[in-house]
């Protein structure tokens, strides 16, 4: 066999199954899988929806990660109708950890749309499963032939590696052309056997024999017809996609913590981590600013005069104090104190804890800073402006942290912060 490459045109993509002759790739794929397979939690049920929710987590996330997160996940909204009515913070918080926050959401906002628009029940064709919120190429065909036993190509990482060794294609794995060639080659396969076992059997085959390094092609059930094992292709193949360096962000949190609690801030609906919580901070590019003790209190000053002032003038905030009853505007009996326009909210900051997170293009450096000391003024402006349930702010009892979703790495810092669970 010629190595195939698929800018040439050159060798033959067709499979031998599709061209009427031999097929012996699926039938052998799928009788290995049935001896070796492991017991999957989400492999004792053909429920579509359980399905769904085992391939949302899978996407992104290791298998041993998922199964706890699976089970309890299911424990809580044990069907569509379950979570589509569910608070949008408790599926966030039972998503905390699993990373990629934007796949809860969009679970949920399918569970609302197949309650209000399939009468609950998950589709079972492609076309309209597809257009399905957070349902892509890969969960459609995975729930297709996973929960329906459709013969539609579920192409995941795994997949790609297999059978890009398997077929000797020898260019990156993020070209659609590669994508597409595996895709087509796997729906030649589904022709011939169970698309539930076959496809399962392709992401077992990746998982635990055609691993990246040191695949072990000696018990592999493709070994007889693979280009990478025949060519000793195995450590050149899959060819990885030129990766951008990843951008380094420090982010300047601040721990305000009063008697109301902890100051937390909810991100946005949209974008990276979106509507987890968070400490206040300031985000910079590594490499936009100084490294320095001075530029990074002068960044933290800013922070803090946002805070305490917004984007209004020190008359609006005491005009909005005032207007609050004493117990919150005055917290410590200093609603008279005159406001100096000049004064730095705060007297120095000491960095009081440090994490790191790696995302898939961001590496994140997280500073915790308390302030040495608040003037009144701020603590004024701090407790009177930041209150009420609306707004992205709220102040948060200590032992209250842990209801709310963090992102992983403020999960780590809160809890050495307060030694509390997060
Ligand atoms: N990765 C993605 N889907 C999977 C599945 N159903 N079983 C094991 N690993 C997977
Ligand atoms: Fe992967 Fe080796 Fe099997 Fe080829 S023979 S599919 S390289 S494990």
């Amino acid at each position: 066999m010629e190595l195939y490459n698929v800018e040439k045109g050159t060798g033959d993509m067709q499979s031998q199954c599709s061209t009427g002759m031999s097929c012996a790739e699926p039938n052998t794929l799928v009788a290995w899988y049935k001896q070796y397979r492991r017991a999957l939690p989400w492999r004792k049920t053909k429920d579509p929806y359980r399905i769904l929710v085992s391939e949302t987590m899978l996407q992104q996330t290791r298998v041993e990660t998922v199964i706890p997160y699976y089970r309890a996940f299911l424990e809580r909204f044990p069907s569509v109708f379950a979570l589509a009515k569910a608070n949008e913070a408790d599926v966030l918080k039972m998503w905390q950890g699993l990373g990629y926050y934007s796949r809860a959401r969009n679970l949920q906002r399918l569970a609302q749309e197949v309650v209000d628009r399939h009468e609950g029940r998950i589709p079972n064709d492609e076309s309209r499963l597809c257009e399905l919120p957070g349902v892509g190429e890969y969960t459609c065909g995975a729930v297709m032939s996973i929960a329906f036993d459709a013969p539609v190509p579920a192409v995941d990482g795994n997949v790609l590696r297999v059978m890009t060794r398997y077929l000797g294609i020898h260019l990156p794995i993020d070209k659609s052309s590669v994508r597409r060639q595996v895709r087509d080659v796997v729906a030649a396969w589904l022709q011939h056997v169970s698309p539930a076992l076959l496809t399962q059997a392709l992401m077992e085959l990746g998982a635990l024999v055609c691993v990246p390094r040191n695949p072990k092609c000696t018990d592999c059930p493709l070994r007889e017809g693979c280009v990478a094992k025949r060519d000793s292709l195995t450590d050149v193949l899959p060819v990885k996609p030129k990766k951008k360096p990843r951008k380094l962000v420090d982010v300047f949190a601040l721990w305000l913590e009063t008697e109301q609690g902890v100051l937390v801030k909810q991100r946005p609906n949209e974008g990276l981590l979106a509507g987890l919580w968070q400490l206040p901070a300031a985000e910079r590019d590594t490499g936009e600013y100084e490294d320095s003790s001075a530029e990074i209190g002068r960044i933290l000053d800013i922070l803090m005069k946002e805070l305490t002032y917004g984007s209004g003038t020190f008359e609006a905030v005491a005009e909005q104090a005032a207007s609050y009853g004493a117990s919150h505007s005055d917290p410590i009996g200093a609603q008279n104190e005159l406001w100096d326009a000049d004064a730095t909210p705060q007297l120095g900051e000491v960095m009081i804890g440090e994490e790191r997170h790696i995302f898939s293009h961001i590496e994140w450096r997280v500073r915790v800073y308390r302030p040495i000391s608040m003037n009144k003024a701020c603590r004024i402006a701090l407790a009177s402006c930041i209150m009420g349930d609306t707004g992205p702010y709220r102040w948060v009892p200590r032992d209250e942290l842990g209801k709310l979703a963090w992102p992983r790495v403020y999960e780590k810092l809160l809890s050495s912060l307060t030694g509390l669970p997060i």
